[in-house]
């Protein structure tokens, strides 16, 4: 009997019409059009600002995008999973909630959080549950709404985030197409650098948490920069060589899109040209969980079956992960 592969068959995606472009930003804080496109390469990201609104409503348009566009009925749903780190709630999971709103009444969902790696790692979990044979139908949802953990004072973090949400539904194959390989890693030094300071059992919220404004991105940008830049590249050649993969031989490289630097440097060391690379780092910036399948989305019309993708990864924790696989259908 042929081996059950996990495979994509379609993608939704989400982001809030309201724009904050370089312009309005500079209005806020120190900062410039100029700086934030050399250093980073953000023009504009979007921003959920209807009141009562949250990241599960993001979540679950893109959901609802995907169950049309795959003509999948909510009851048929096995499990979602949910990559987030600005969750509705504490609890429950965001996950739960996008399912209620979507109707998933069979599915069980749970969230996952490893910032911007959440989505590598929920689809590399969500892809075993379909290899188990058991699991026909799993949704996974990357979802944040950045814009709830960033201090639009700070000028060194503000720049860098936006509100987003991608899912894509993942389904059993026997042919020659679905996830093949990938490589996951944490390392729990990298915490000192990257993390949120109060609001959870370490720091519990007080009036002090919010007056230091404790509650928001903390982020020492080189250090992350260095070791982004060197994991991403390592993780995604390394990928390349043991699948005997050619630079020509990819079609997509689909890399987390936190910097353009760090972007550039990791095809380079792949040795594939930027018109391999998808990108749209430009339009939203940073939305974390949500930056691979926005790019999916983005990019779903010029995806060919059989197209060679490699999909990558690294955020807080730190977290990195990158998964190889072949796209299973043709995209227009
Ligand atoms: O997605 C999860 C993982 N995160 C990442 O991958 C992010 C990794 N880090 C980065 O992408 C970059 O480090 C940043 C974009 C965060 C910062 O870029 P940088 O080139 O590393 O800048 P820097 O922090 O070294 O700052 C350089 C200078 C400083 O001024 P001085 O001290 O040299 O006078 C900053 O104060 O740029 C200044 N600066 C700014 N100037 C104008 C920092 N932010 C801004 C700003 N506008 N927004």
């Amino acid at each position: 009997m042929s081996k059950i592969r996990a495979t994509i068959t379609g993608i939704g995606g989400f982001v809030p019409d309201c724009i904050l472009d370089n312009e309005e930003l500079s209005h806020m804080v120190d900062t410039s059009d100029e700086w934030i496109m050399q250093r980073v390469g953000i023009k504009e990201r979007r921003i959920l600002k209807e009141k009562g609104k949250a990241t599960s409503d993001m979540g679950a348009m893109a959901v609802k995008e995907l169950l049309e566009k795959t003509n999948t009925r909510p009851e048929k749903v096995d499990l979602l999973i949910c990559a987030t780190i600005t969750a509705d709630v504490p609890y429950p999971a965001t996950g739960n909630i996008i399912s209620y709103k979507t109707g998933l009444r069979n599915a069980f969902s749970y969230d996952v959080s490893a910032a911007c790696s959440g989505f590598i790692f929920s689809l590399e979990t969500a892809r075993r549950f379909i290899e188990s044979g058991k699991y026909k139908k799993v949704i996974v949802v990357g979802a944040d709404m950045m814009s709830t953990i960033t201090d639009y004072t700070d000028r060194k973090t503000c720049p860098l985030f936006g509100d987003g949400a991608g899912a894509v539904l993942l389904e059993p194959t026997t042919e020659d197409v679905g996830i093949f390989d990938s490589i996951m890693g944490v390392d729990g030094e990298g915490f000192q650098f990257l993390h949120c300071k109060a609001g959870g059992s370490l720091k519990p919220p007080t009036h002090e948490t919010v007056n230091a404004r404790e509650h928001f991105v903390y982020q020492e940008g080189q250090p992350v920069f260095k070791v982004a830049v060197s994991k991403m590249a390592d993780i995604s050649v390394e990928i390349m060589k043991r699948n005997n993969i050619q630079p020509e031989e990819l079609a997509w490289l689909v890399p987390h899109q936190a910097n353009m630097r760090i972007i550039e440097a990791t095809a380079r060391r792949m040795g594939i040209r930027k018109e391999q690379v998808m990108i749209n780092i430009h339009n939203y910036g940073n939305t974390t969980a949500a930056t691979v399948p926005l790019c999916l989305w983005d990019y779903e019309k010029k995806l060919k079956k059989g197209d060679n993708l490699i999909l990558t990864a690294f955020g807080a924790g730190y977290t990195w992960g990158t998964i190889y696989l072949k796209w299973a259908y043709n995209g227009n």
